[in-house]
């Protein structure tokens, strides 16, 4: 019989997966949504791009549960760096998750409601390519990313800090070619002016 702690690490994978899935999903529909030529489109993207990001906070309760499960279990310590800088940073990001990203999204749908069809007007054009909407979902990809690192390295709080920030300045970077891109749709300008 498997150990109560390899059934937790399982579900911590488990749970993991879900959460990476779910803002791929996201941040994949995104990209959907900025191509679409006619607003319906947007309007069944947005739609299940609601549906995945609501797995997030599910994911999330997972992780943290079965992390504070093995901790115990286990016996690790719970002033490593690695644990307490995880756990704060899962906790942060997912609150700017769901105050961005999540209302963004309930945003672009009530915008995709009229006109019922043709192209996406300039407002919804606007809000897709949002630098803060794009930053934030990048951003916290990333610092997933950064939290396998610390949970496969266990490293002390130095390090697992610094990888967080790298991850911070990388997913808030990506966002910057969206400032542009998103200006030239204010301005009413082809792509191909863009200098
Ligand atoms: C997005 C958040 C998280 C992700 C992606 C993640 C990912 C992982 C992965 C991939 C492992 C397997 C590492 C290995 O076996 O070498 C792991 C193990 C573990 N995680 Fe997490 N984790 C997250 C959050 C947390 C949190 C918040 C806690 C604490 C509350 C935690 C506690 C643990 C513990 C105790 C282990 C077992 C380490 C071991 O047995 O070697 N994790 N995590």
């Amino acid at each position: 019989m498997p150990e109560s702690s390899e059934i937790a690490l399982f579900l911590h994978i488990l749970s993991m997966l879900v959460l990476v899935g779910s803002i791929v999903a996201v941040i994949l529909l995104l990209a959907l949504m900025r191509r679409a030529t006619d607003v319906r489109d947007v309007r069944q993207f947005v739609r299940i791009a609601s549906v995945a990001d609501k797995f997030g906070p599910a994911a999330i309760v997972g992780v943290v549960l079965t992390g504070l499960w093995m901790i115990e279990d286990v016996g690790f310590e719970w002033d490593a760096g690695w644990i307490n800088v995880s756990l704060l940073t899962v906790l942060v990001a997912s609150v700017a998750s769901g105050l961005v990203v999540t209302r963004k999204l309930a945003a672009i749908s009530a915008a995709t409601e009229e006109p019922a069809a043709g192209a996406p007007t300039q407002v919804l054009r606007v809000q897709l390519t949002d630098p803060v909407l794009l930053g934030t979902a990048h951003t916290t990809l990333a610092v997933v990313i950064a939290i396998i690192w610390n949970m496969t390295t266990k490293p002390g709080d130095a390090q697992a800090g610094t990888v967080v920030l790298l991850a911070l300045v990388a997913g808030a970077g990506s966002a910057f070619p969206m400032v542009a891109r998103r200006q030239r749709i204010l301005e009413d300008r082809p792509r191909s002016d863009a200098s």
